[in-house]
């Protein structure tokens, strides 16, 4: 009674296998700290790899924003053929817009120019050259909707890069005139395409509020609407040395006289 009754119960819990039973029991229990290992270890995997691909797609995001979305990239760019259109002019230059510590940086670069900057919006993660260049009173911070703290013709030439189209027409009208009011020699606009909205729209935490592209026609009624005038002569100096050497810049430049 006693054999048999032992023997259907082994067969139930070892699948019929009463010799190998007891090496099964202790393997029957690797299998789930195994699966719990893989699981932990894919998860761990999964965040690895979500973690490192967002991380990829911010920094693309950013490039991209930063190379197609802004024209202070583009004043460096058509440097060559700024220093072609004003030559000695040139001189005592003001930047303003974003990234002003870049632009004032290059232009000391080049020996002749004295250059300043403004920027409009936030100098806080700024790296220590630029520090240094504000800490020395090249670049400043300060608020363009309001006139700029320097004297009437302070500056040969003054160029504008992004900073307008943040700008609705009630504070242009006060802005535009104060830029000119300082340039003794010009006023240099790199204005965003409309095309470049979408890119524009990326940076909105820094500059509050989005983009407004305007056309070229937009921008010419309103120079004269204003009172502005096309500075002719470098306009058309700049011009020949860009077909020349086939420099098509993505910004709209406007060369103002002041
Ligand atoms: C800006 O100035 C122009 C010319 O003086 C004027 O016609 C226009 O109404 C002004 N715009 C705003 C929004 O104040």
């Amino acid at each position: 009674m006693s054999r048999r009754s032992v023997n259907p119960s082994r067969r139930v819990a070892d699948g019929g296998l009463p010799s190998v039973g007891g090496l099964l029991h202790p393997k029957s229990r690797s299998p789930p700290v195994l699966t719990i290992a893989l699981v932990v270890l894919g998860v761990i995997i999964l965040i690895a790899y979500f973690n490192s691909g967002s991380g990829v797609t911010v920094t693309s995001r950013e490039a991209v924003s930063r190379s197609e979305g802004s024209c202070t990239p583009e004043v460096m760019q058509a440097l060559p053929y700024l220093k072609k259109a004003y030559g000695n002019e040139l001189h005592k230059v003001l930047h303003v817009g974003p990234d002003s510590c870049t632009v004032v940086s290059n232009l000391l670069k080049e020996g002749k120019v004295e250059a300043w900057g403004v920027e409009p919006y936030d100098l806080e993660d700024t790296d220590s050259s630029c520090k240094s260049l504000v800490r020395k009173g090249f670049v400043r911070m300060a608020d363009i909707k309001f006139p700029l703290p320097y004297r009437q013709d302070s500056f040969n030439l003054v160029i504008v890069s992004d900073a307008l189209d943040y700008l609705t027409p009630r504070y242009l009208n006060r802005t535009l005139p104060d830029l000119a009011r300082i340039s003794t020699d010009g006023l240099v606009i790199f204005a965003g395409n409309p095309g470049q909205q979408k890119a524009k729209v990326s940076e909105l935490p820094k500059f509050g509020r989005p983009a407004k592209l305007r056309s070229s026609s937009w921008w010419s009624r309103y120079f004269i609407q204003t009172g502005l005038r096309e500075n002719e002569g470098p306009l058309k100096k700049f011009e020949q040395a860009a077909s020349k050497n086939k420099y098509k810049p993505d910004c709209q430049i406007f060369h103002l006289s002041s």
